[in-house]
């Protein structure tokens, strides 16, 4: 029986431990993680799945700012091994991105696969630039208003008062 839930500070080290498994070991050297450096998550985003109390799956959002405009960025995001393949990933993606959209966040960024995030509706962005080294075939982007992105461009840099 899974549950779905809101990450609470309670979880944060188990979730730590989890993007640990399922990442290469020196993923906080990542670009993207200097845009979260001393930045609250989007709490309300943020959430965990379990299985009899096992943390199986979590999804993580922090805010962003490109051209002046707020962006969220989605992740990191990861199930465990022995979990994946499930649609559990889907869920946690589905399932805050409607929340996400519910509080008004217009437009979502993401580093990764656009094989697997183009399921979501994720594409190529152009002309929006991550901190290098950044592949920019991974910058991946989502309209939850429609035409959000349009005309948006320019450096990913932290949100403001972060
Ligand atoms: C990526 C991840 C979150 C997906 O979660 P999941 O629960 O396994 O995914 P789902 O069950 O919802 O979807 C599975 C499908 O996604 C595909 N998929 C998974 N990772 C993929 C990738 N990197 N590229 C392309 N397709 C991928 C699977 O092949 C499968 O395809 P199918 O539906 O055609 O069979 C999970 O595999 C994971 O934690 N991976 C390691 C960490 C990671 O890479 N996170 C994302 C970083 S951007």
């Amino acid at each position: 029986m899974y549950q779905l839930e809101e990450e609470t500070e309670a979880d944060w080290w188990e979730v730590e431990a989890l993007y640990d498994l399922c990442f290469s070991p020196g993923r906080t050297a990542l670009s993207s993680y200097r845009l979260r450096d001393g930045v609250p998550t989007v709490a309300a985003l943020c959430l965990v799945m379990r299985e009899d109390g096992n943390l199986v799956g979590a999804i993580r959002y922090w805010p962003v700012e490109v051209g002046g405009e707020d962006v969220l960025l989605l992740g990191p995001v990861a199930v465990h091994p022995t979990h994946q393949g499930e649609g559990l990933g889907g869920l946690l993606i589905n399932e805050s991105l409607a929340e996400a959209r519910r509080q008004g966040w217009e437009r979502v960024l993401l580093v990764g696969d656009a094989p697997y995030y183009k399921r979501f509706g994720f594409w190529k962005l152009e002309g929006v630039e991550m901190p290098p080294p950044t592949n920019p075939d991974r910058i991946l982007g989502l309209e939850l208003k429609a035409g959000a992105w349009k005309g948006v461009t320019g450096k990913v840099t932290k949100a403001a008062g972060a």
